[in-house]
């Protein structure tokens, strides 16, 4: 069994993506190609916002979002401890600081609570002195493993303090939160096309979303050398276009995500839980907590596991492959050892991470798969006594 398989996926998709890529051979216009447009448009529309504007991939896309946003030197921006290092280090990367609040214990999203709770005191790690309200300039939420973080409380917190939104949403397009889509939910959203991501392409790629069409051509410039016109560059961009090839795959692809993957991914899930359920009951495992104004498009299928470590191998030994979503807390990398926080700073994150296990889900997997994997944990912990006895 693979974690995610890709090759099954193409062997349902084959035709479509072939015809698409072959178009793109032929024409030739390997950048900036038609297929990027195209694409560009359709995501736009799925979303419901005015603007999408294709990016080589999610980090760059954080990146350029932030480049946007005018963040320097001297500049704090918020995020949560418990996510890939993308969502902190493109704020570092700027020579901003990342500032850290811990996750809700539920969803593993930033937690309202701790938000307003340090917006209201915010501290500097390094020093332990007070920050200044105007030197926090932004939050980038996260919406892990497929489902949206509460924007709505969010939002409403970001216009108190004068701070922008960034929605990362790599981990959630084509979820929804409050009958809205993700990637709408922040003042820009991005998203990730790697590969194994709900939606991926044939290698990087990312999108960026917005209503703010001001932004939306700051950044149009950003990711193509800061130029409007060719060889005029008005502002200091890279090169962080989006491959006509990769706008192919994912043109292939889409329809069938949107018309039968979301839907498959979440029958999959539902099944995990029903399986699942007695031992939850028992105390072993936590299954995954979805709100009820949210859809999750599962980007992972991922529990709380008693012995944790204990049951990777297990389920190893019976080629069951399983992921740690995410093994070390943000704030406890050796990447940022300098922002000196310390363990127990954030005992949910620190405590999620010991306790993680992402299983086996793609839209493409058996029930008689999931079975397995399921009547394999149950026998784990059939045979297994728990560390509380
Ligand atoms: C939450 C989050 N943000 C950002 C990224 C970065 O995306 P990419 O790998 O396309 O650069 C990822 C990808 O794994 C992610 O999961």
């Amino acid at each position: 069994m693979e974690f995610c398989d890709l090759k099954k996926q193409y062997s349902f998709l084959k035709g479509k993506i072939d015809s698409r890529l072959e178009k793109v051979f032929e024409h030739g216009q390997f950048i900036n190609g038609p297929e990027v447009k195209e694409l560009e448009q359709k995501m736009a529309e799925y979303v419901g916002v005015k603007e999408a504007i294709g990016v080589s991939s999610g980090t760059d896309a954080l990146l350029a979002s932030l480049m946007a946003s005018d963040i320097k030197q001297g500049d704090f921006v918020i995020t949560t401890p418990f996510t890939f290092i993308a969502s902190a280090e493109t704020i570092a990367f700027l020579g901003a600081q990342p500032l850290f609040v811990d996750i809700d214990d539920k969803t593993y999203n930033l937690s309202v609570e701790k938000l307003k709770d340090f917006l209201e005191n915010p501290f500097n790690p390094v020093n332990g002195e007070k920050i200044l309200q105007e030197k926090i300039k932004g939050i980038i939420a996260v919406d892990l493993f497929g489902q949206a973080a509460d924007y709505d409380e969010i939002n409403k917190l970001a216009k108190k303090f004068n701070l922008f939104v960034i929605e990362d949403c790599a981990q959630a397009f084509g979820a929804e939160y409050n009958g809205k889509k993700a990637c709408a939910l922040g003042d820009i959203s991005i998203t990730s096309f790697f590969p194994a991501k709900p939606l991926g392409g044939y290698g990087d790629s990312g999108m960026i979303f917005t209503d703010n069409k001001e932004i939306a051509n700051k950044i149009r410039k950003i990711r193509n050398h800061g130029q409007e016109k060719k060889y005029e560059h008005e502002i200091i961009g890279l090169n962080l276009r989006l491959d006509t090839i990769q706008a192919a795959v994912l043109l292939a692809k889409l329809e069938e995500f949107i018309k039968n993957e979301i839907e498959e991914r979440i029958k999959l899930a539902e099944l995990y839980n029903t399986n699942l359920r007695n031992l939850e009951e028992e105390n072993k495992i936590i299954l995954p907590h979805v709100r009820k104004f949210n859809k999750s498009v599962y980007a992972q299928y991922t529990i709380q596991a008693e012995k944790r470590d204990e049951l990777k191998i297990f389920l190893e030994k019976k080629e069951i492959p399983t992921a740690i979503h995410y093994p070390i807390p943000l704030h406890l990398q050796k990447a940022f050892s300098y922002l000196k926080y310390k363990e127990g700073k954030f005992p949910v994150s620190e405590k999620t991470s010991t306790r993680i296990i992402s299983l086996p889900l793609d839209a493409y997997k058996t029930e008689d798969e999931i079975g397995f994997v399921c009547e394999s944990i149950k026998e784990f912990y059939k045979s297994n006594i728990s560390i509380e006895e």
